[in-house]
């Protein structure tokens, strides 16, 4: 039963009983397909209202169609990133950078960071990347014929990439590991928790390059200047929180669904093996199809939006993974094709606040699978387990047990 109130504005014909949190397959269920469940938004009106929608239940407008999410990303004057989402769990209002500003902030902080995430950078770290997931396979390789796919490769696979990225030490990866899971997944306490222990742990690095500077992220920030003057304490934290918490979840999540992906569908799982070359294109469609954020926004003032009244302060929220379902642009969104070309999907967003971290994602995905293709033969999802799927603002798979002979 939904003990929200509905907003006196929504017509109780827009309401449906719809939630990325809770919807049929979206609590945490055995073999549960969340990406088929939200699909089914597509069978009803382009936009309607959930009442119980976000981690902390409040209610959103739901956009439906790509199209209309693109109008939304692209409108900051009317559907504004400003949230303090991060700092609100410790009661706080400050905004993580560059996500949760708008524009002109948004565009200063943004190309002041742009350059840390080109590709040149990337290809860099390619190597790194390589090797990283080329040991952790080996070392399940040599030792087992079956692993739990998430915690035995893909968390600490990207949380080491990600740590190398960002110039911080590895000792601790698998307190970061436990921080983020706790504040995106965990209840009201924990969330908290995880958040106070991340603001204390960005603001002793800040601190301690301030004092002795090295040649990493952190350093660049502290050092870093707009309209010529220094950023405040508070704009380094915003920063640094958001780079410790954007980039974990998610590209662990991707290689978990995609991997699952593949364990079902033995001929596409084989046809990679054999045919390497066809990874990047075929991790472009499951980033597609098993797309994991839901963006939200909040309307700055009334508005009509395809006849439906949202009014100042409204939640409109704009998720990836029914976007990218979207039948009016997607031919047979349902069905994953691997050669698929064209792929205009949004998985990384759109608009002003397209994922800075989008070139490192696609390489850890691509390079992780190809690694995990090459050393490990054909593989199953474990006879008698089932992965645990989630919903909610960022989707996630665990308990996923592949085995193999
Ligand atoms: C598969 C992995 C990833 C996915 C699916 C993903 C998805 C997204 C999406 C949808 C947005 C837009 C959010 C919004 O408009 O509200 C976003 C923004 C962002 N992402 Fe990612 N992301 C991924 C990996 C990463 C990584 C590895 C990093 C960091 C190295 C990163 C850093 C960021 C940052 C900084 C923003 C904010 C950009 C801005 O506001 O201008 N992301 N990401």
């Amino acid at each position: 039963m939904k003990t929200n109130p509905i907003p006196d504005h929504v017509p109780p014909g827009l309401v449906r009983d719809f939630s990325l949190f809770t919807s049929p397959g979206m609590a945490p269920t055995l073999n549960g397909d969340p990406h088929a469940a939200v699909a089914c938004a597509h069978d009803g009106p382009p936009i309607f209202y959930s009442p119980d929608n976000t981690r902390d239940g409040r209610g959103t407008w739901v956009i439906t169609r790509a199209r209309d999410q693109r109008r939304v990303l692209r409108d900051t004057g009317t559907f504004s990133s400003h949230r303090s989402i991060f700092a609100s769990a410790l009661g706080e209002h400050w905004p993580v950078i560059p996500l949760e500003l708008d524009p002109p902030a948004h565009g200063v902080f943004r190309a002041l960071l742009e350059p840390l995430f080109s590709s040149k950078r990337v290809v860099a770290l390619e190597p790194t990347i390589r090797d990283r997931a080329g040991a952790l396979i080996d070392g399940i390789a040599t030792e087992k014929t079956s692993c739990d796919v998430m915690k035995d490769f893909a968390v600490p696979f990207t949380v080491s990439v990600f740590l190398s990225f960002l110039g911080l030490s590895q000792r601790r990866s698998e307190v970061f590991v436990g921080w983020v899971s706790d504040l995106l997944h965990g209840n009201a306490d924990k969330r908290t928790a995880a958040a106070r222990s991340i603001v204390a742990f960005i603001d002793e690095v800040a601190a301690r390059r301030r004092k002795a500077p090295a040649v990493d992220f952190m350093t660049f920030v502290v050092q870093a200047e707009i309209e010529g003057r220094s950023l405040t304490e508070e704009e380094v934290r915003g920063i640094g929180v958001l780079f410790l918490v954007a980039g974990l979840d998610t590209v662990a999540a991707a290689i978990g669904f995609d991997l699952a992906y593949l364990a079902r569908n033995p001929k596409d799982q084989e046809l990679l093996r054999n045919e390497p070359d066809r990874v990047a294109l075929a991790a472009e469609e499951l980033l597609r199809a098993y797309s994991t954020v839901q963006m939200i926004r909040v309307a700055t003032k009334d508005v009509e939006f395809e006849g439906v009244p949202i009014r100042k302060g409204d939640y409109v929220s704009c998720a990836t993974m029914i976007a990218n379902r979207d039948p009016s642009e997607i031919e047979c969104p349902n069905t994953i094709d691997l050669a698929r070309q064209d792929n205009h999907h949004t998985a990384f967003g759109y608009g002003p606040h397209l994922c800075l971290g989008a070139h490192l994602a696609r390489r850890e995905i691509a390079i992780g699978l190809s690694e995990w293709l090459a050393r490990i033969p054909a593989f199953r999802i474990k006879e008698g387990t089932a992965p645990i799927t989630n919903g909610g603002h960022v989707f996630g798979i665990k308990d996923f047990v592949l085995t193999w002979d």
